[in-house]
């Protein structure tokens, strides 16, 4: 080992240990800012590194520098640019395609290597080589079809491929005779081109029937997918950083998923079966009473008049609020109320949202205080006891069909919103939320609905809700 490797393991270690402490700060919304930053500084000193380490290699031709710096510049840009503009609530959709560019550049990386080899690759190196393009591949393609289903771009609701299992079948066989030819052989395209092919389709065919209520598992699972890739193709082109990073991705990514699907009440398998989600043969005539019954609406005077009243007051935060911008003014308002000795909590579901710890991101924005921050079960013991329950933009998270069997969020836990003695629900519309199914909440005799804009509605409610307090 001479001295650059040295130093280059050294500084890789530092990386690792940025990166380690960088996962661990971003637990809590408190310090998840600085762990960013610390993770930052790994990756600028692992690239660095990285580039010091080719500047004496020699190896690099002039047109490949060009090439390298060139990317980096363009990465570099687009992702200061797309991140600096992207909204709250397109942040899913952006993480989802930063995972389809990591699987792809995993996959190019197992194919550079495959293609250079030309009959070389040992046994031991070719079985990452065959993983990365297999993981790499089928990341990048799931990946960009849950990117079009979280921006809307391509429809959230299961997209069924006509004879799906046969063809799965055939792509998995594709996959396994692949792995046979590839493994220990590199001197035939044909073989790599079989594989890549079957990667991509298999990805397609994974995320496409996905739907429902369900597609934050999938998500988190591909970046699971992406870290795996990734790790791999530190195996193939020898570099330790490539390979901690991969794995602390993959496995913070599987921790992710499992906890998702724990929080949906769905085993990962079956979700990957598209057993649960698919909204499949929905025939929940539930959801059509919901869809076709009597709400009841009411004004912000009405609400104000209510709140200023009760002794226990839920917040329910949902997507809406996260769409609306509307964190300020709930803040705002929970502080009238608590100013005035009303108990204010909020009541978090894990999926509530379009990403992971949405809500809690939202509410750390505005300093709400974490112990009035319910997780689910808790949440759940409060509502009995709840004067009024504050629906702000939420709606499968407090769906009761849930409770039900036949439709595409059965199963699913909720916030039992209609156990509270009232229920106020600020939406625009009836409209259905991400899993596409009617809420027969809306419709119950203590739920009445204000038909608003989160953040105006929010706004005439903090006004009027002064005035009673006032009096
Ligand atoms: P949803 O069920 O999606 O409902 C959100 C509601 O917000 C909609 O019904 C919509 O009704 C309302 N809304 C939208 N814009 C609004 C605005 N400006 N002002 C007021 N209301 C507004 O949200 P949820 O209850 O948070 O449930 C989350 C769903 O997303 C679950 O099905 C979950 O599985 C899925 N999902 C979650 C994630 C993660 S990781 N959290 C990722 C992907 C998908 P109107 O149009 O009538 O206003």
């Amino acid at each position: 080992m001479n001295g650059l490797t040295t130093t280059a393991s050294l500084i890789y270690l530092v990386c690792a240990f940025c990166y380690v402490i960088g996962v661990h700060l971003m637990r809590s919304p408190k310090t998840a800012k600085s762990g960013n930053r610390l993770s930052f500084v790994g990756m600028i000193l692992a690239v660095i590194m990285i580039l010091i380490q080719l500047i004496t290699d020699g190896k690099v031709n002039v047109t490949a520098w060009i090439v390298l710096i060139v990317g980096l510049l363009l990465g570099i840009l687009y992702g200061f640019l797309r991140a600096k503009r992207v909204q709250m609530t397109d942040v899913p959709q952006l993480v989802s395609l930063f995972n389809a560019v990591g699987g792809g550049a995993a996959a190019v990386i197992g194919i550079f290597d495959y293609l250079t080899a030309s009959g070389h690759l040992s046994l031991i190196l070719s079985i990452p080589v065959f993983l990365d393009v297999l993981i790499g591949g089928i990341t990048f393609s799931g990946s960009l079809i849950a990117t079009g289903k979280l921006s809307g771009k391509i429809s959230g609701k299961p997209v069924h491929i006509p004879a799906g299992p046969f063809i799965n079948i055939i792509v998995i066989l594709a996959i396994l005779v692949s792995a046979f030819l590839m493994i220990g052989q590199s001197d035939n395209y044909w073989y790599l081109i079989l594989a890549l092919a079957a990667s991509l389709i298999f990805g397609l065919l994974m995320a496409l029937p996905i739907g429902g209520a369900d597609m934050p598992v999938v998500v988190s699972l591909l970046n699971a997918f992406t870290g795996l890739a990734v790790a791999f193709a530190g195996f193939v082109i020898d570099n330790q950083v490539l390979i901690i990073a991969g794995a602390l991705v993959g496995a913070a990514g599987t921790i992710l998923t499992l906890q998702m699907a724990d929080a949906m009440n769905r085993s990962v398998a079956n979700i990957l079966a598209g057993g649960f989600g698919t909204g499949e043969g929905e025939s929940s005539s539930a959801g059509d009473d919901a869809a076709n019954a009597k709400v009841v609406s009411t004004s912000a005077d009405d609400i104000g008049l209510q709140l200023a009243y009760a002794h226990n007051v839920m917040v329910v935060p949902g997507y809406g609020l996260a769409a609306a911008q509307a964190q300020h003014e709930v803040a705002e308002l929970a502080k009238l109320l608590t100013d005035h000795g009303i108990n204010v909590d909020y009541a978090i579901h894990p999926v509530a949202g379009r990403m992971p710890g949405h809500m809690n991101v939202l509410l750390a924005d505005v300093n709400v205080p974490y112990d009035q921050l319910k997780q689910l079960d808790e949440a759940n013991s409060m509502f009995g006891n709840t004067d009024v329950s504050l629906v702000i933009g939420a709606n499968d998270v407090t769906n009761p069909l849930a409770r039900q069997s036949g439709n595409s969020i059965s199963g699913m836990p909720i916030l039992d919103v209609d156990k509270s003695k009232s229920v106020v629900v600020i939406k625009r519309s009836m409209s259905t939320g991400y899993a596409g199914v009617a809420n027969p909440l809306f419709s119950l005799p203590q739920t009445k609905m204000f038909f608003a804009d989160a953040k105006k509605g929010l706004q005439d409610i903090i006004a009027s809700t002064k005035e009673y307090i006032d009096q």
